[in-house]
């Protein structure tokens, strides 16, 4: 048996019409950073507060390390929760918001010392031991809540989008750190977060969520890479994958706006005979300017006008209008042009996916 199994939970709020999670299964075993990812009221903090015990399931087992849970209280499922919104103690030191819970739990005044030197310690919280939050900044205040988690040594971490009221350079100081405490601390963590790019670099597995429903369950390069249906091809990566509604006919693709690309072997022995309307899908990063890829694709060229641009030297983007869609290109720096410039693009062939227009199963 994994560490924690969720089968098939369901949670129904009382007095609501549907379903906010159905069927909801994963395995998580000992040490794994999973996150659950997915739009605002996909049902991910309702996860998070059924594991936790903080809402009822209303059908299905939670498991933890080999116990049924449903019925166990919030205490006693050796679980330690970050939130957003960690209230601090104000009247309270760093030091003693960190020890307040473990006082509470009635470890031993020695016991706590070693914890509380120790989680300062690991959190680089030393110089400011002594401090009240209103004192310290919103990285440090959110670090001492990490502290009161850690120190109470259980063997769940569950964090609900712990970094979202932070500015964005030290959310990504934060994301390093949390990241480093998983390697160091090796808890079991789940990790809600609404930022696929946390999501994407923090995690061993992912979990997207849709509507209460999982759409996948992966490694970040999994799902980057083979999106099981078109919502996860969307939600995963950044910019956004383009997508286009085209016609397949034998090896040839064909756009609403009557440009026309050649399907590689590869590519058609996965779509296995399938023809006929469906949605192309590419990333920008596998959209060509550059002279080699436009000679190695020259009879599949295509060109457009610069409409806008991102520039900021390591990441280029360029948007422009291709088969009736607003497309973006990523470019190296060698690529970069103006708005207005009209360029010539290929489309990696090998790079395509393709997408039920009606299901949005991914096919390739
Ligand atoms: N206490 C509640 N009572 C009724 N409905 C709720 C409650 N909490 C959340 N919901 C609903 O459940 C769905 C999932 O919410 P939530 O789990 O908070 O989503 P997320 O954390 O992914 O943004 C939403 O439709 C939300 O409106
Ligand atoms: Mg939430």
């Amino acid at each position: 048996m994994s560490f924690i199994e969720l089968k098939h939970i369901d949670k129904i709020y009382p007095g609501a019409e549907k379903k906010s999670v159905s069927d909801f299964n994963l395995e998580i075993e000992q040490g794994e950073f999973i996150a659950f990812v997915g739009p605002s009221g996909c049902g991910k903090s309702t996860t998070l507060r059924m594991i936790a015990g903080f809402e009822e399931i209303t059908a299905g087992e939670l498991y933890i390390d080999g116990k049924k849970m449903n019925d166990t209280l919030p205490r006693d499922r050796g679980i330690a929760m970050v939130f957003q919104n960690y209230a601090l103690y104000p009247h309270m030191t760093v030091e003693k918001n960190i020890s307040y819970g473990l006082k509470n739990m009635k470890v031993p005044a020695a016991e706590i010392k070693k914890k509380v030197d120790w989680a300062i310690d690991i959190l680089g919280l030393s110089e400011y031991r002594y401090r009240k939050p209103k004192n310290l900044s919103g990285g440090q205040r959110q670090r001492v809540a990490l502290g009161r988690a850690i120190v109470k040594d259980q063997k769940v971490f569950l964090m609900d989008e712990p970094l979202s009221n932070l500015d964005a350079k030290l959310r990504v100081s934060m994301r390093n750190e949390i990241s480093k405490l998983h390697r160091t601390l090796g808890s079991t963590t789940i990790y809600v977060t609404h930022d696929q790019v946390e999501a994407m670099t923090m995690a061993d597995r992912i979990v997207v969520m849709r509507d209460g429903v999982v759409q996948q369950v992966g490694k970040p390069m999994e799902l980057y890479e083979h999106p099981t249906n078109k919502f996860v091809a969307g939600f995963i990566g950044s910019p956004q994958m383009n997508f286009y509604p085209v016609t397949v006919q034998g090896n040839l693709v064909r756009f609403e706006t009557g440009e026309t690309i050649t399907l590689p072997d590869l590519i058609l022995a996965k779509l296995n005979g399938r023809e006929g309307q469906m949605t192309l899908g590419i990333r920008g990063e596998d959209i060509k300017l550059d002279e080699q890829s436009l000679s190695l694709y020259e009879k599949d060229k295509q060109t457009a006008v610069v409409e806008n641009t991102e520039i900021m030297g390591n990441e280029n983007n360029l948007y422009f209008t291709f088969g009736g869609q607003l497309t973006v290109a990523r470019v190296s720096k060698y690529e970069v042009c103006q708005i207005g410039d009209k360029i010539e693009f290929a489309f990696t062939p090998s790079r395509v996916h393709f997408f039920d227009k009606d299901t949005e199963v991914c096919y390739v």
